[in-house]
């Protein structure tokens, strides 16, 4: 029992440190997309706690460099298609407004 213990807390050891340094390297809380249309105050932090796989935007891994380094060129699907499927697809499934203005403002 008290090994099973002591195994307990060095897990939850691990986890905390690795919590930590995760936090660590977030990115910003807030980032701004800024668009003809009207910039997108994108709450980063507050989707990350609520959605926390990283993954499902940082498809390539959180080391990648900006979603514009790759989309904004010919090697892949234009920045505003994959940028509206990714959050409008998601907004849909959870019944979060997909009209323009919950996202660009002006
Ligand atoms: C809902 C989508 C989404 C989720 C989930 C998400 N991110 Fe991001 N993240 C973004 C977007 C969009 C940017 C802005 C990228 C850009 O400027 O092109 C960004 C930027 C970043 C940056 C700054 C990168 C840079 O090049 O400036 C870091 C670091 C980062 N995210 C880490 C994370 C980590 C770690 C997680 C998981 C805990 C996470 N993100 C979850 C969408 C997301
Ligand atoms: C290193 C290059 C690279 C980076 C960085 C990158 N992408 Fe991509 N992305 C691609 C390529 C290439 C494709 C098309 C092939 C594929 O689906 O993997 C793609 C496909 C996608 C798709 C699917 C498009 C579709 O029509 O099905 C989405 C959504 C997407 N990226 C969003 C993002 C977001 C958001 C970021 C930043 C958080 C990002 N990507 C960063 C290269 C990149
Ligand atoms: C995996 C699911 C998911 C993805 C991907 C996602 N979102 Fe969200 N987003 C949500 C949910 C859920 C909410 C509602 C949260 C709440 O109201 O507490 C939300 C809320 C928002 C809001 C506030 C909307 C309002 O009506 O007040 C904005 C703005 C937003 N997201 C922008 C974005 C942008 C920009 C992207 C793509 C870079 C994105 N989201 C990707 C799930 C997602
Ligand atoms: C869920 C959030 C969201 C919704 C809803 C949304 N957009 Fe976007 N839109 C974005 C993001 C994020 C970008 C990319 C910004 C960037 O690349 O910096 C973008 C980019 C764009 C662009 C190209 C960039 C520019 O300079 O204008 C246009 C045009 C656009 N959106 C139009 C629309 C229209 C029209 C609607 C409503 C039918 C709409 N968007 C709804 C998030 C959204």
């Amino acid at each position: 029992m008290k090994r099973l213990i002591a195994v307990l807390i060095a897990v939850g050891l691990i986890a905390l440190g690795s919590a930590a340094l995760v936090s660590a390297d977030n990115g910003p809380a807030e980032i701004k997309l800024p668009a003809k249309m009207g910039d997108v105050n994108f709450a980063h932090k507050a989707h990350q706690d609520r959605m926390g796989e990283c993954a499902t935007c940082h498809h390539n891994g959180v080391d990648s460099g900006s979603c514009r380094s790759c989309h904004d060129g010919d090697k892949a699907p234009k920045a505003k298609n994959v940028f509206h499927k990714l959050c409008k697809d998601c907004h849909k499934e959870k019944g979060v407004s997909t009209g323009c203005k919950s996202c660009h403002k002006k």
